[in-house]
């Protein structure tokens, strides 16, 4: 076992487990956007972050992906903390202002506008990718992926049509932590009729 501080309290963690993982079993609350359990950690959001304070330095390192280890202090709600989520925060509404669940987290603290331009009002996703790593690592298909590169990067299903693979599951809806996933599940798998049609054969 490894024992560190989080917020000032000691902590009992496996060898391996990381930082967020050692947290939420201790009951303490780390926003986060890309993460979730049934899948590896790819720490695209950001959100994660928190302060290791180790003698006299500190620095800022994403929990889901920041291993634990002895003798080491957590601080998740320090001002440099805040400061840096505030940051990541406005960087995420300027990319996906078209999601009220971002916006809704945003302004949980406390940020309600962005210094960063919005090229697209509509667009709700902030390509975490966590949809398609459920498709793949989970449900088995990897029916969608990234499309495009820079700023035409987007998640979708091969050549945007229907995708064959996809099983109608909804897993990367339910995982979708912004909303954007609900508008592209029908175009990803196609008229129902058409699927049971191709099951059939
Ligand atoms: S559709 Fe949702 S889960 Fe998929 S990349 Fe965009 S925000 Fe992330
Ligand atoms: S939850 Fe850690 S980077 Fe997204």
């Amino acid at each position: 076992m490894v024992s560190f501080k989080i917020n000032g309290e000691t902590v009992q963690a496996r060898q391996g487990w990381t930082v967020l993982e050692t947290a939420r079993q201790h009951g303490v609350h780390i926003p986060t956007l890309c993460h979730h359990e049934a899948v590896e950690p790819s720490g695209a959001c950001r959100l994660c972050v928190v302060e290791v304070v180790q003698g006299k330095w500190s620095k800022i390192v994403i929990s889901c992906m920041y291993p634990v280890a002895e003798g080491i202090e957590i601080l998740t709600d320090s001002p440099r903390v805040k400061n840096v989520r505030r940051w990541i925060l406005e960087m995420l509404l300027a990319e996906c202002p078209g999601s009220k669940e971002i916006r809704a987290l945003a302004a949980e603290y406390g940020v309600s506008a962005s210094r960063f331009a919005a090229h697209h009002p509509d667009e709700q996703c902030i390509l975490c990718g966590l949809c398609v790593r459920v498709c793949k690592e989970v449900v088995g298909v990897s029916a969608i992926s990234t499309i495009g590169r820079g700023v035409h990067k987007k998640i979708g299903s091969p050549y945007q049509g229907p995708a064959e693979a996809c099983v109608a599951c909804g897993s990367c809806v339910t995982v979708c932590p912004t909303g954007a996933m609900r508008a592209r599940l029908d175009a990803v798998r196609g008229e129902p009729k058409v699927k049971l049609a191709h099951g059939a054969k």
